[in-house]
C-alpha cells in the first residue's frame, strides 16, 4: 500500500518536527499537521520562518524547504483527516490533574477525542498511528472507540513512538538510532500496514534499525526507555551528593564509570535535576501501570527515580540558602538559564522552576535570564505552581534579555541552563558588578572552578 495522504494531529515539539522531516524525505507525500490551536498553526506558518513556534536547531530550514510544498499546517483537522490514507496522532498526554490517578496516570482525554473525531470524518479505510506517548494497551482503546463509533471503515493501529529529544530533535529525526513499529503481526492487513510505515522511514533511515514488534511491546518500550534514561540521571546524581560530602567529584567518577562499555558514557551529566515534557510524566505513568496490575515492588522500584530527582532540585535551591549565610530575604539572585537544557525554548517541568519557588518562598528577589525563553513563559511556569498571586510572580521576578544586567548587584548567580553562552561570559565583568561575597552555584557543571575562583567567586557546583 502506498502512501500518498498523511495527516497529523497535533502541532507540538514531536509533530511539528516529525512530520517537518517526513515532509522533506518523502517529497511524493502530502502531509499536513493539524491543531485546535490557532495560534501555534499561524505561527507555523508565518512568513517568517524564524518565528516558527518551536526552536529547534535546523528546523527552520527544512521547514522552509518543505513548507506549501508537500507540508501543510492547517485547524481544519476534519478536512486533513478525510483526505489521509494515514493520520498520526501526536497530541499531548499530560500527568492527570483531577479524578482516579491524579499526579499520576496519563490524561488520555486528548488521544480519545482525535479518536472520536476520526471516526465520525472517516469515510474510508484508514492506517491509525499513535506517535504520542501512551500507556501500553491503549491500542485496544483506540479501536475500540474507532470500530464501535465509526463508519464501518476498516482501522488498523500502530505505535510508532517518537524518541527524539529535545533541542536535537532535527538530527535524532535524521539519523535515529532505532525506529519502532507496533502493529498487529498476526493478521494481514497488519502486516500490510506495518509495511506501508516502514516504506515511509526506509526513505531515509536503514531497513536494519527499523524495528517491528507487536503494538503493546512498542507501547511498553517508549515508556521503558524513558525510565531507563531519567533512571541514569536520578543515579549519577545520587552520587554527585555523596561525592559532595566524600571529596569525589561527580565528573571524575562518572568518566571512570561510563567507560565500562556494558555502562557506556551517555546520560551520565549530574545536573540540578531532570526537566521536560516527559521523564517525570512517563515515569508516573509506568508507576501507576504497576500499581494497577497490583506491582508494588516494580512501582516503588521506578518512583523512586522521581523522588530522587525531586530531592536533587530542592537540595541545590537549599544550598543556595544555606551558603547565603542562611537567608536569601530581599537578596539579588541571578538565574541563567530557565529552559529544560539548552538549545530549546521548552520550559516544561524545567528544575528552573523549582529553584526559583523555593527561593522566592524564602523572600529572594529572582532575576532571569535565558536566550530563548520568553517572559511571559516564565511568568506562566510559575504562574501555574500557585504557590502566590500572579501579581505577586510579577512584583518579584524580573526577566531580563541581559545577561550581565541579570547578574549586577546580584547577591549570588545560579546557572541552571547550560546554555553554551554562559561559558563565553566575560566572568571578570560579572564579578565586578555583583555584591561580595559573589556567589556562583553551577548546578549544570558547565563552568570552570579554577578560573572562577581565581577571579574572586566563591564557587559551588553540584558533586564536588
Ligand atoms: P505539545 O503539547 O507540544 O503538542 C501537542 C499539540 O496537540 C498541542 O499543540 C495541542 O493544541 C494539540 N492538540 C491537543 N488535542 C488536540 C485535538 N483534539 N485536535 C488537534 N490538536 C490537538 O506536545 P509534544 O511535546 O509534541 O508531545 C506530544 C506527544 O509526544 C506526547 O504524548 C509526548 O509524551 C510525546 N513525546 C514528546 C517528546 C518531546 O520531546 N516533547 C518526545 C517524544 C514523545
Ligand atoms: C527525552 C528522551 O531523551 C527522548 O528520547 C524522549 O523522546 C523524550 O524525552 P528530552 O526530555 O527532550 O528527551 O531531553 P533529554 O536530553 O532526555 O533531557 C531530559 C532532561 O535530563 C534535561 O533536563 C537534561 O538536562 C537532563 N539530563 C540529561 C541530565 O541532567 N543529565 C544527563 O546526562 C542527560
Amino acid at each position: 500500500m502506498k502512501i500518498r495522504n498523511i495527516c497529523c494531529i497535533g502541532a507540538g515539539y514531536v509533530g511539528g518536527p516529525t512530520m517537518a522531516v517526513i515532509a522533506q524525505k518523502c517529497p511524493e507525500i502530502n502531509v499536513t499537521v493539524v491543531d485546535i490551536n490557532k495560534e501555534r498553526i499561524a505561527a507555523w506558518n508565518d512568513k517568517n520562518v524564524e518565528n516558527i513556534p518551536i526552536y529547534e536547531p535546523g528546523l527552520s530550514d527544512i521547514v522552509a524547504e518543505a513548507r506549501d510544498r508537500n507540508l501543510f499546517f492547517s485547524t481544519d483537522v476534519d478536512q486533513a483527516i478525510d483526505k489521509a490514507d494515514m493520520i498520526f496522532i501526536s497530541v499531548n498526554t499530560p500527568t492527570k490533574t483531577y479524578g482516579i490517578g491524579k499526579g499520576m496516570a496519563a490524561d488520555l482525554k486528548f488521544i480519545e477525542l482525535c479518536a472520536r473525531q476520526i471516526a465520525r470524518v472517516a469515510k474510508d479505510d484508514k492506517i491509525v498511528v499513535e506517535k504520542s506517548t501512551l500507556p501500553v494497551r491503549t491500542a485496544q482503546a483506540l479501536k475500540n472507540i474507532l470500530d464501535n463509533t465509526g463508519n464501518g471503515v476498516n482501522y488498523q493501529i500502530l505505535s510508532n513512538p517518537e524518541f527524539l529529544a529535545e533541542g536535537t530533535a532535527v538530527d535524532d529525526l535524521m539519523n535515529p538510532d532505532r525506529v519502532l513499529i507496533g502493529g498487529d503481526i498476526d493478521t494481514a492487513e497488519g502486516e500490510e500496514a506495518i509495511q506501508a510505515l516502514v516504506d515511509i522511514y526506509a526513505h531515509w533511515v536503514s531497513k536494519e534499525q527499523i524495528l517491528t514488534t507487536n503494538v503493546w511491546s512498542s507501547e511498553l518500550s517508549k515508556l521503558t526507555a524513558n525510565a531507563f534514561l531519567a533512571q541514569r540521571v536520578s543515579s549519577i546524581n545520587a552520587m554527585s551528593e555523596l561525592c559532595e560530602k566524600t571529596g569525589a567529584d561527580v565528573n571524575e567518577v562518572s568518566r571512570a564509570v561510563g567507560m565500562d562499555s556494558r555502562i557506556g558514557s551517555k546520560f551520565l551529566k549530574s545536573s540540578v535535576g531532570f526537566g521536560g515534557s516527559c521523564f517525570q510524566k512517563d515515569i508516573l505513568n509506568l508507576v501507576y501501570i504497576a500499581k494497577s496490575f497490583g506491582l508494588d515492588e516494580v512501582a516503588d522500584y521506578w518512583h523512586q527515580v522521581i523522588i530522587m530527582n525531586d530531592h536533587q532540585k530542592k537540595r541545590f535551591a537549599a544550598k543556595i540558602v544555606q551558603t547565603l549565610f542562611n537567608t536569601v530575604s530581599g537578596k539579588k539572585i541571578a538565574l541563567l538559564g530557565w529552559a529544560f537544557k539548552k538549545d530549546t525554548n521548552d520550559t516544561r517541568e524545567s528544575a528552573a522552576i523549582y529553584v526559583a519557588d523555593y527561593l522566592l518562598n524564602e523572600q529572594a528577589e529572582i532575576v532571569v535570564y535565558d536566550p530563548k525563553v520568553t517572559e511571559e513563559q516564565i511568568y506562566a511556569d510559575l504562574d501555574y505552581l500557585g504557590t502566590r498571586s500572579e501579581k505577586e510572580n510579577r512584583e518579584r521576578v524580573t526577566v531580563l534579555k541581559d545577561p550581565y544586567k541579570v547578574c549586577d548587584k546580584a547577591h549570588a548567580i545560579a546557572v541552571l541552563t547550560e546554555w553554551d553562552e554562559f561559558m563565553e561570559l566575560d566572568w571578570q565583568k560579572v564579578y565586578k558588578a555583583m555584591l561580595k561575597p559573589a556567589f556562583l552555584f553551577d548546578g549544570r557543571r558547565l563552568l570552570d572552578r579554577k578560573t572562577k575562583e581565581e577571579i574572586g567567586f566563591e564557587f559551588y557546583a553540584i558533586g564536588s
